[in-house]
């Protein structure tokens, strides 16, 4: 064959091999420029407004636009248009919730393509900061209060015109030394706690929607954590934080936040029944943070059943640390699944009036917590290590619009 002949061939070849997108890959939706056809053995099919995607069935060539809408099992099969332009946060206010937002920490805040991407508050309403406002960083010694990196987070949320979520005020984990090595007696510990939530909370007063007063209290089988509040003050540490907290900041909203209560069981049973008692009791607790650090898969079927217990009494309810972990390097299916797993967590929330809001643990992969915790797991956030958008990010869309 002759040279020329052989770019001609090749010349023709590539523009068809570009139209056909692979299994699972995308083939339409707003804005979306790519091959609008799929490979044998799947079909396009139209997720939501920005998102048509390869799934296995009947091989077809058609564009997504001319092809009737699928309707797959599960929760990926909801297909509903959402204006265009619109980010995370418009959308869940456009549906009522307070916010849609994401945590940060202050070392990310030098990536110009990671903050375009933050600053944007139709995407996030609201932030968090992973690490600034921990008691470690924010009174390393004794009586002395260092808020540089927090206000750096406080005057971003301020400049974007974003909510901002405090965390933490008492938590086991990041702790000073001299907190948790430290020979307390009961009423110097409360003085300790009380300074430290009062000086924090004031610090930040005015400026903040709602605090984590009080994050993970409990063990995973519903007993207290053993630590050094515990220890010093058993069961009623979490009232002397919140007082002090109520007092500094009267209007933000004092939570209680924690992990694995997203099922029912025993550990949600024990924050249920802290929470009642502080009620009864008089205490000020305005909402219960559920963290959803999950796993592919494995999101509990309970989640909104569990939210809704809460809610009765009276408290609102958010989610606050949201992703979905997997095996890394994690394959297509795990993240189609991941897909659904974010539409059906979002959705939990949108099913409950008194859940305000939904606040991924970092957006991206690129800096999230999970590879240097589970070795071998990650890719648990909406935006990838590149920080483009995962199916994540339409399973999320779906659940905001449906
Ligand atoms: O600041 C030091 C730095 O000086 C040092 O050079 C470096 C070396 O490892 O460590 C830095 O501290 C790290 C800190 O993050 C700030 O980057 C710690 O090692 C690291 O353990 C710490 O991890 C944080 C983790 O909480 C600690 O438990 C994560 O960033 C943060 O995302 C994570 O957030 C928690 C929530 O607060 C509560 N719920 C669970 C969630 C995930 O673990």
């Amino acid at each position: 064959m002759k040279l020329s002949t052989s770019f001609t061939l090749l010349a023709a070849i590539i523009p068809y091999a570009l139209a056909q997108s692979p299994e699972w890959g995308q083939c339409g939706g707003i804005g979306w420029t790519g091959a609008t056809t799929c490979v044998s053995g799947t079909v396009c099919t139209v997720m939501n407004a920005y998102y048509s995607q390869c799934l296995p069935g009947s091989a077809s060539s058609a564009p997504a636009t001319t092809r009737p809408v699928s309707t797959p099992s599960g929760p990926t099969s909801t297909s509903v248009p959402a204006p265009a332009g619109t980010g995370l946060n418009a959308l869940a206010k456009a549906a009522g919730k307070l916010y849609f937002g994401t945590a940060t920490d202050n070392g990310e805040l030098s990536d110009a393509a990671y903050t375009a991407i933050l600053d944007n508050n139709k995407e996030f309403g609201q932030i968090t900061p992973a690490n600034s406002m921990k008691w470690d960083a924010t009174e390393p010694t004794r009586g002395t209060f260092t808020f540089s990196g927090g206000d750096q987070i406080a005057n971003l949320a301020k400049a974007n015109g974003q909510l901002l979520r405090g965390h933490n005020c008492v938590w086991y984990n990041q702790l000073p030394s001299w907190v948790s090595n430290g020979q307390f007696t009961a009423a110097d510990l409360t003085t300790v706690i009380q300074n430290h939530c009062s000086t924090l909370v004031s610090h930040y007063k005015g400026q903040v929607y709602s605090w984590d007063v009080v994050n993970e209290p409990f063990n995973d089988d519903g007993t207290w954590r053993q630590d050094v509040f515990f220890n010093v003050l058993g069961t009623t540490y979490p009232a002397i934080a919140l007082k002090a907290a109520r007092a500094a900041d009267p209007n933000a909203k004092l939570y209680i936040n924690d992990y694995n209560i997203e099922q029912s069981g025993a550990k949600a049973t024990a924050m249920l029944n802290l929470v009642k008692q502080l009620i009864a009791d008089g205490v000020p607790i305005d909402g219960v943070g559920f963290q959803c650090h999950f796993i592919v898969g494995e999101v509990p079927g309970t989640f909104q059943t569990v939210l809704e217990q809460f809610t009765a009494l009276g408290l609102e309810v958010a989610i606050t640390e949201l992703d979905i972990r997997t095996t890394t390097p994690a394959s297509q299916s795990a993240l189609a699944q991941q897909q659904k797993d974010y539409q059906s967590v979002v959705q939990a929330c949108m099913n409950v009036d008194g859940c305000v809001g939904i606040t991924v643990w970092d957006f991206t992969d690129k800096y999230s917590w999970v590879p240097s915790t589970f070795s071998g797991q990650g890719a648990a956030c909406p935006w990838d290590q590149n920080l483009v958008k995962k199916l994540a990010y339409n399973g999320i869309v779906a659940a905001l619009t449906s």
